[in-house]
């Protein structure tokens, strides 16, 4: 039966996106209610199966729709996704907001998607962090096959984990110091200027030196892996990119590890691929819905040390994809 849903941040990048793949996935979507700020209530957008008017979320009562996506930033989360779920509908919030809470699942559905069995008392699932799905999704065939020991990640985000708003201020920046590399164009999103620059802080700074961000990939990882002590380090640096994340990962494992052994264990993961030739980059994905694998070399000092490239979309599998695809298994298990 068709699901009524309501897209919190429907006119955001996310939301956006999460609109088109409900689409071109034909998710069974009834009534599509698209919810933003009240900048935006009141215009047309389009919506599966037509347009509809956008409802201002502080007004908005979630009792009509089954399911919430949310993707509208923390605090709007913070505010809004309990009440939401309250109010009947199951959220499913792609914000930090209540990643790391008890009684919210965390969900990457090719990794865990056994939490998935029933609707969490909350009413809210979490989807990761866009950096940490796509590791996730390759640290778990390692993780089988090897055993984990250590992993060591730095990330090269796109502009667009800022929103509509950040791909805006990259393109300016890039326009305005084209003819003049002093010049730099608005900074407001990244705090200093992205184009032509590489960004090693991305989110808050915390009192241990490491940033929010790259906690989150350490915590996220040890919950939806269900490691509470997998040893995690990550560097997260802002790149000038417009859109898809890459990652370089070290990994220490258990057992030495054999190149062409894993490369096929690797391909062998569902939406994954792994180059043989030459390196996925953000602007050379042919499918934006598989995470892409590169440069997969075993340390010939440390036969247990193996390193790789990846890339992923992050709008698609490090935020809406994977929202769509936890409705997907909740609707096929009939959980409501
Ligand atoms: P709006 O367009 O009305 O500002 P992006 O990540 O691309 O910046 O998009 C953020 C999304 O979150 C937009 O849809 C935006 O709506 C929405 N949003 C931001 N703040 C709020 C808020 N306080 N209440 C509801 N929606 C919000």
């Amino acid at each position: 039966a068709a699901v009524p849903i309501a897209v919190v941040g429907a006119t955001g990048a996310v939301g956006r996106t999460l609109i088109d793949l409900l689409v071109q996935r034909g998710f069974p979507v009834g009534e599509c209610v698209p919810v933003a700020s009240a900048r935006s209530a009141g215009q047309r957008i389009d919506v599966p199966g037509g347009t509809a008017t956008v409802h201002d979320l502080d007004r908005y009562d979630f009792s009509g729709v089954r399911l919430a996506f949310f993707s509208a930033g923390t605090g709007t989360s913070e505010r809004h996704a309990r009440r939401a779920a309250a109010q009947g509908a199951l959220v499913i919030d792609n914000t930090n907001a209540f990643r790391m809470a008890a009684d919210v699942p965390l969900v990457v559905p090719q990794v865990n998607p056994d939490v998935l069995d029933r609707r969490p008392d909350s009413g809210i699932i979490a989807n990761p962090n866009c950096s940490t799905i796509p590791l996730v999704r390759l640290l778990a065939p390692l993780r089988r096959r090897y055993g984990l020991r250590r992993v060591t990640v730095s990330t090269y985000q796109a502009a667009s984990g800022r929103g509509n708003r950040g791909m805006a201020e990259l393109r300016a920046q890039a326009a305005a110091a084209t003819d003049d590399p002093t010049r730099t164009g608005p900074v407001e999103a990244f705090g200093v200027p992205l184009a032509y620059n590489v960004i090693p802080l991305i989110d808050t700074l915390l009192a241990d030196g490491f940033t929010l961000e790259e906690q989150k990939m350490r915590q996220e990882s040890r919950k939806i892996l269900r490691d509470p002590t997998l040893d995690v380090t990550a560097t997260c640096v802002r790149v000038p990119v417009l859109n898809g994340h890459s990652e370089t990962v070290v990994v220490d494992c258990d057992a030495p590890v054999d190149a062409g052994e894993l490369a096929a264990l690797l391909a062998g993961e569902p939406e994954v691929r792994v180059w043989a030739d030459r390196p996925p980059t953000p602007r050379t994905l042919d499918d934006a819905d598989l995470v892409h694998v590169g440069r997969i070399r075993v340390d010939p000092e440390h036969p247990n040390r193996v390193a790789f490239w990846l890339v992923a979309d992050n709008l698609r599998i490090g935020a809406a994809l994977n929202a769509v695809q936890i409705a997907e298994v909740l609707v096929a298990r009939g959980v409501r």
